[in-house]
């Protein structure tokens, strides 16, 4: 009998404990309040939003086919209380317009790979299970690792390998890759993964899996993950309504960077220096609910090692700049300068509830 996939979810109970407020609050002014699981992956952290929030709705994202099919089973019981969508997250600020037009209360963006998509060999995101070279979240489309190893030049295989993967030894990898390659091509993991332990010079084996920081770097530029990140956090922060909140779970230092940067200048204030007074549209957007980062305990990184890098950073919306005066440009504040005053405008008007799900 085939195993069901699992994945344990991380941070869960901190993830819940930082999104409740936004959620009551929105909750409080009679608006059905709306969460975005921007990375639904197994639904772990949606299904136990969805059973913790019972006013709440819930739009989980996921560009994994299979992934979002497993979810879909998961939480068919919560009924149209949830609703699954195929895309990259960064279309999170459309998806977030079409089912939460009052903003929304709560996001949850839990980065990486799932171990449902580690564990499936065929997948060929694990270098230690012999696989072909694929290593697309979303199989209906794109790149595969097959043809990045196939066909970029040395330089651009050393530039990912050096950018994404922070690996000393990306020069020696890509120059014995592309001279393997001339004389057979790479279809599967093990041969791969051969070829970077055998380029590994024995005095610098390290901690760790030689091809380890390879894999990260080759499923970043399949998947091109850290420009989806780039345009997805500054989209899912315009999206949220004020009082609603973001938790991020990172699991490796470049998407955490992104995350970080983008929270901090989103939280700062604006004024220029030396003005004696902080005008009303140079205050901060945003208020960090994390000092630094958030870490697993010692008991769940025993329990759940895939815990053990995570990152969590949270933030909560304070004010939704006025039209002209934003630092991006916010499509959503052309509609509703301030939600404060939106909020007291609509009253207790109850909102749209979501529609149903627009892809498969
Ligand atoms: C770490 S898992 C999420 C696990 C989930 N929190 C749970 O409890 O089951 C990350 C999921 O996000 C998806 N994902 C990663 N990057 C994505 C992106 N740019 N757009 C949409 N989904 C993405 C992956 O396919 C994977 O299923």
């Amino acid at each position: 009998m085939e195993e069901t996939p699992q994945h344990t979810p991380v941070l869960l109970e901190r993830t819940l404990e930082l999104l409740a407020p936004g959620i009551e609050r929105i909750a409080a002014t009679g608006i059905v309040p709306v969460l975005i699981d921007g990375t639904l992956g197994l639904g772990g952290h949606s299904e136990a939003m969805l059973s913790r929030f019972p006013d709440a709705r819930l739009v989980g994202i996921d560009r994994d086919t299979s992934a979002l099919e497993l979810s879909r089973a998961r939480l068919a019981p919560f009924g149209d209380r949830f609703i699954g969508v195929h895309a990259v997250y960064d279309e999170i600020g459309e998806i977030a317009a079409e089912h939460a037009p009052d903003g929304v209360a709560g996001i949850l963006l839990d980065l990486g790979v799932s171990s449902m998509q580690l564990d499936l060999a065929e997948r060929g995101f694990a270098y230690s299970k012999d696989a072909p070279l694929d290593m697309r979240m979303d199989t209906t489309r794109g790149i595969t690792a097959a043809e990045i190893i196939a066909e970029y030049s040395e330089f651009e295989l050393r530039r990912i390998f050096q950018e994404y993967g922070e690996e000393k030894l990306a020069g020696r990898y890509a120059r014995k890759i592309v001279q393997r390659r001339a004389e057979r091509p790479f279809t599967r993991s093990a041969d791969f993964v051969q070829l970077i332990a055998d380029a590994t010079p024995a005095a610098v084996q390290r901690a760790g899996h030689p091809a380890k920081r390879v894999f990260q770097a080759l499923r970043i530029e399949v998947n091109g993950e850290l420009a989806a990140l780039e345009a997805a956090v500054p989209a899912a922060l315009d999206s949220l309504a004020i009082g609603g909140r973001i938790v991020v779970l990172a699991y490796q230092s470049l998407e955490d960077r992104i995350v970080k940067q983008e929270l901090q200048r989103r939280s700062s204030s604006t004024a220029p220096a030396g003005l004696p007074v902080e005008l009303p549209e140079h205050r901060p957007e945003f208020s960090l609910l994390v000092r630094g980062a958030g870490r697993a305990t010692e008991q769940e990184m025993a329990e759940n090692p895939r815990a053990t890098p995570v990152r969590l950073r949270a933030a909560e919306r304070l004010r939704i700049p006025e039209r002209g005066s934003e630092r991006r440009s916010d499509s959503r504040s052309d509609s509703r300068p301030d939600a404060r005053s939106t909020d007291s405008a609509r009253g207790r008007r109850p909102a749209r509830p979501p529609r149903p799900e627009r892809a498969s």
